[in-house]
This record gives structure tokens, C-alpha cells and sequence, in this order.
């Protein structure tokens, strides 16, 4: 029976105003509107808002995360400074401290070491593999022909298909294959492009077998199960590293040297390859500073964290992704982990804070950005240990709680530094600050 037509229109199609009402009327418990309350996290100019309503769905109005910047950073002997999306306090302040110490001992030196990007088209099939990938061979150039109208322009740009092969998976699941495609997307991150010529090669290669006289039966079905890019990509790979004598690493608080720091420092990276646990840690660290900057740049955050993750566990046991090494009195810190990102198409240009990311940075191109990212992780990652294993994690992080807390709690500037110099040397915790606004609101001084 057919169902009938609903009069009320669904959610996606009511106005913002009439989504904004609903919401409040379903969902919350208040008097006031809650249209007058998100008012103010709409964009002034109704263009920019538009646009970014665009970029997703549903859209009640936008949602502030800090756009701060990283100075101090020589990348290949050129000053950068990065751009960093971020919610968490000390982040950027990490970063920069790092990138200025290291820019007084020489800088970072970071290189591309390749960038190409996959995608599989998933199928299934019933018969001889040996007999499918003989067809597979003889149907290749077919198949990348019939793709030249999504790829020519690609390879105008220098990019394209570069390579594309049948794996046969039947030992890890009973008829399951694999084509595997290889691509470089120039400057972009490339998921259009990719998803589009795996749909346009599996129709083909659906075809050619259902159609050819080589096959009987069973054998003329391919069943393609889906098509996409994966975000793994091992070879789109940067890396970066930092160096010098042990001795110019100077001293650090608590009266530890050079050689002590060098030496604890070397050991945490360590026990991040060794503990998982740790590891994981130690990895959130390295994305604190990357996915800042990838979000900055208006790449996907969430493809990057999952390519990083997933190299992270080449091995088959998921680590630390930098190395250290101290030899001859040399003080090596590194970081190679793929960067998968574009620098034109998606949200780029579109959105108006990822151009002007990409212009502060000197309008890179994807090799070049690809080379400031992993810096960044890089960065992040010795600010992160440095902390760690001399005065603990908590001091830095404790005055920006401190903060956070006394702005929520609407502190006045005279409160502020009487609370800043009370918690110096105290526990910081919400309701302790609390406590002692009171205290300050009902006594005094
Ligand atoms: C906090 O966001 C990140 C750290 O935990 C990273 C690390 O432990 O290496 C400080």
C-alpha cells in the first residue's frame, strides 16, 4: 500500500528561523527565544553566511572555535607562520615556544617523500581468479580509456591515474577481489576526482565482464559491493625533523641539563613506541598541532586523523608516530607520517578564513603545506615533551584553566590578579576558583 503524502514538510526544508523555533519547542525547556540567543553567532554579512550554511546541513547559526597563529616557525630556512583552529588552551602557545626554540638551532628541515593516493573498488565475484585477472590485463587500457573525460584534466594539471591493478582477496574472503587504483591529484585533496573514476572504471569493468564471450554463467556477474577512496594512504607521505648537539639543547627548569633532558626525552618517545597506551597520547599531541592547521586550511581534519591513526599501526601494533635518536652527541627529533590534504577545491577558497590561512602561509602548494603540517605535528609534539619530562604538564595548563574558569565565572580584572597570584602556587579546580570569588565578593581582600 502506498504511504500517504505527510502535509507537514520535513525538518530540512523549514526556513533557519522555523528549524530554530522547532528546536527550541521539541528540545529545550526556555522562555526566551532561542533565535534572539543563536542571533549573534550568525555571520554580519549575509553572503558569508550563506556560504557557510551551505558547507552542511540543518545549520541553526555557527559555532566560534579560536583562529589563532603559530609565529616563530623556519621551515627549509623560510618563516611561516601557521595558521591553528583550536579549542584547547595551551595548544598554539606549545607550538609557537616550540617552533622558537628550534628556530634558534637552525629550524626544520621537512621534505615530501611521496604523494600518492588511493582507491579500491570492492567486488565480488564467482570463478577462477587467475581467469579474472588475465581478463583484468587485457581490459586495462580499455578501462583507463574510458575514463579520459574525468581524468584529462587531471593530467593537464600533471596528475591522474597512475596506476590500477586486480588484487584477489579470495584467500581472506570467499569470491571477494579488489581493484586497486593509484592516483596523483596535484594540488587538490583529490576525493571528487577519486570516487569519480572508481564508479566510472567499476561500470566498465562490470560491462566488459558481463559481456565477454571469455565468460559463462556465474562468471558474468560482478557484483561491485562500493567504490571509494580509502584514507589510508601510506605513500602520500612528509616528513619532518629538528637537529643539534646535545650540549645546545641549554638547561631546562627543575636543574635539568642538556644531557639529562636529551636523555628523558629520548626515553618518552620511546615508551611511546613501546606502551599503546602512551602511544595514543602521545599521537592526540601530535594531531593537537595538526588538525589545528588542517582546519585552518579548510582540509578534512577527520581523514587526516584517520590515515595518522591507522600508519600508526603499520607495524600491527599502533605507536608513537615521531622517532628521536641522540648519536655522537647529536640530538635528532623527527616526524614521518603521512598528509593526504589539497590546497584548491573543497572548502579552500570557499571558506573565507581557509584562504586567508593559505594566503599567510604564502599560498602554498599541496607539497609545500604538506611539508608546514608535519612541522606543525612536529612542533606540538616537542612542546608536549619538553613539558612532560621537565616541569609536568600541569603548570602551563593550570593558568589557562585558571582563566577559562575566572571568564566564566565573569571575574573583574582587580579579581583576576588577586586570583592569579592566590592559585600560583594552589590546586586550580572550578570550584575551588569559585570559592574564592565568593570569598573575594563577600570580604574582600
Ligand atoms: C593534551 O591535549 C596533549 C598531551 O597529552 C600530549 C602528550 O601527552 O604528549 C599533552
Amino acid at each position: 500500500m502506498k504511504e500517504p503524502k505527510s502535509k507537514k514538510s520535513s525538518f530540512s526544508k523549514l526556513s533557519k528561523k522555523e528549524k530554530i523555533k522547532w528546536v527550541q519547542k521539541k528540545f529545550l525547556n526556555q522562555e526566551e527565544s532561542l533565535f534572539t540567543e543563536l542571533e549573534g553567532f550568525q555571520h554580519p554579512d549575509l553572503d558569508v553566511q550563506k556560504k557557510l550554511d551551505n558547507f552542511s546541513e540543518n545549520t541553526l547559526c555557527n559555532f566560534p572555535i579560536p583562529f589563532g597563529v603559530a609565529p616563530h616557525f623556519l621551515i627549509n630556512n623560510k618563516k611561516y607562520c601557521v595558521p591553528m583552529v583550536i579549542e584547547e588552551s595551551s595548544v598554539v602557545a606549545a607550538a609557537s615556544n616550540a617552533a622558537k626554540y628550534w628556530s634558534t638551532r637552525g629550524g626544520i628541515s621537512a621534505k615530501v617523500i611521496d604523494t600518492v593516493k588511493l582507491g579500491h573498488i570492492h567486488l565480488y565475484w564467482t570463478g577462477e581468479g587467475a581467469k579474472l585477472y588475465q581478463f583484468f590485463i587485457s581490459k586495462k587500457y580499455d578501462l583507463l580509456k574510458g575514463c579520459k573525460e574525468i581524468t584529462a584534466q587531471m593530467e593537464a594539471r600533471g596528475g591522474g591515474i597512475l596506476s590500477m591493478q586486480l588484487l584477489d582477496k579470495t584467500e581472506e574472503d570467499e569470491g571477494y577481489f579488489q581493484i586497486e587504483i593509484k592516483f596523483e591529484t596535484c594540488d587538490s585533496m583529490g576525493a571528487n576526482f577519486i570516487n569519480s573514476v572508481l564508479e566510472k572504471v567499476a561500470s566498465l569493468w562490470k560491462y566488459e565482464v558481463h559481456t565477454s564471450s571469455y565468460f559463462f554463467g556465474e562468471e558474468k556477474t560482478v557484483d561491485i559491493i562500493l567504490c571509494i577512496l580509502s584514507n589510508y594512504n601510506p605513500e602520500c607521505l612528509a616528513s619532518a625533523s629538528v637537529s643539534c648537539k646535545v650540549k645546545e639543547l641549554g638547561t631546562f627548569p627543575n636543574g635539568i641539563n642538556a644531557e639529562k633532558f636529551a636523555d628523558k626525552f629520548y626515553k618518552a618517545v620511546r615508551i611511546a613506541k613501546l606502551d599503546t597506551h602512551r602511544a595514543a597520547t602521545h599521537n592526540k599531541g601530535i594531531f593537537n598541532g595538526i588538525d589545528a592547521i588542517v582546519l585552518a586550511t579548510g582540509n578534512d581534519f577527520r581523514a587526516i586523523e584517520a590515515c595518522g591513526h591507522t600508519y600508526a599501526a603499520a607495524n600491527g601494533k599502533y605507536q608513537g608516530l615521531s622517532d628521536c635518536s641522540i648519536e655522537n652527541g647529536i640530538f635528532t627529533f623527527r616526524l614521518e607520517m603521512p598528509v593526504p590534504i589539497g590546497t584548491v577545491g573543497g572548502l579552500t577558497k570557499l571558506h573565507p578564513l581557509a584562504s586567508k590561512s593559505l594566503e599567510l602561509l604564502g599560498n602554498p602548494n599541496a607539497r609545500e603545506l604538506m611539508q608546514v603540517i608535519v612541522s606543525t605535528g612536529l612542533m606540538q609534539n616537542f612542546g608536549a615533551l619538553r613539558s612532560l619530562v621537565t616541569t609536568g604538564i600541569q603548570k602551563g595548563h593550570m593558568k589557562m584553566h585558571l582563566s577559562n574558569i575566572l571568564n566564566q565565572l565573569h571575574a573583574t580584572e582587580k579579581e583576576f590578579a588577586a586570583a592569579v597570584e592566590h592559585f600560583g602556587t594552589r590546586l586550580v579546580s572550578f570550584s575551588k576558583v569559585r570559592e574564592y570569588l565568593d570569598y573575594l565578593r563577600n570580604y574582600g581582600t
